[in-house]
């Protein structure tokens, strides 16, 4: 049987998400990075690069990546100052729930 992908955005794309992150993200089979945003473009741009997208799925707004139907989960890679400030966003854009761990994710997103 197929399983489902999850489409996911990555916000932030320092350090943490360059070092153990994305590499994370790209080993998984069951989703897919689909659009990255970062305040400084330079770094949208290289982690668009590094999951192969295209350079229109780089964002430096949050809320456009957000806006992209397909989305299904963000990983929120910011500092800890704007954690609270875009996971407020991002539940309020797509009514998503705030998960530590994609286990968790998947059993809140069956539940719901
Ligand atoms: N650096 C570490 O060793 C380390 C270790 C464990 C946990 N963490 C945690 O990881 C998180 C990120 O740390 P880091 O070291 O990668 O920081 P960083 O400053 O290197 O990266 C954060 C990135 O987020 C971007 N950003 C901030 N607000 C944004 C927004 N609203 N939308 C889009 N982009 C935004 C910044 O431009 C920056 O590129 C923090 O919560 C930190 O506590 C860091």
């Amino acid at each position: 049987m197929k399983k489902d992908i999850v489409k996911i955005g990555v916000i932030g794309c320092g350090a943490i998400a360059n070092q153990y992150h994305m590499p994370a993200l790209k080993s998984l089979p069951d989703c897919e990075v689909v659009a990255v945003c970062d305040w400084i473009p330079e770094r949208a741009k290289a982690a668009a690069d590094y999951f192969g997208l295209p350079q229109n799925r780089a964002f430096t707004e949050d809320e456009a990546l957000l806006a992209l139907d397909e989305i299904q989960g963000v990983l929120i890679l910011t500092p800890n100052y704007n954690h609270c400030e875009v996971t407020e966003l991002a539940a309020s854009w797509k009514s998503m729930s705030l998960s530590p761990n994609l286990w968790d994710a998947h059993w809140t997103n069956a539940a719901a």
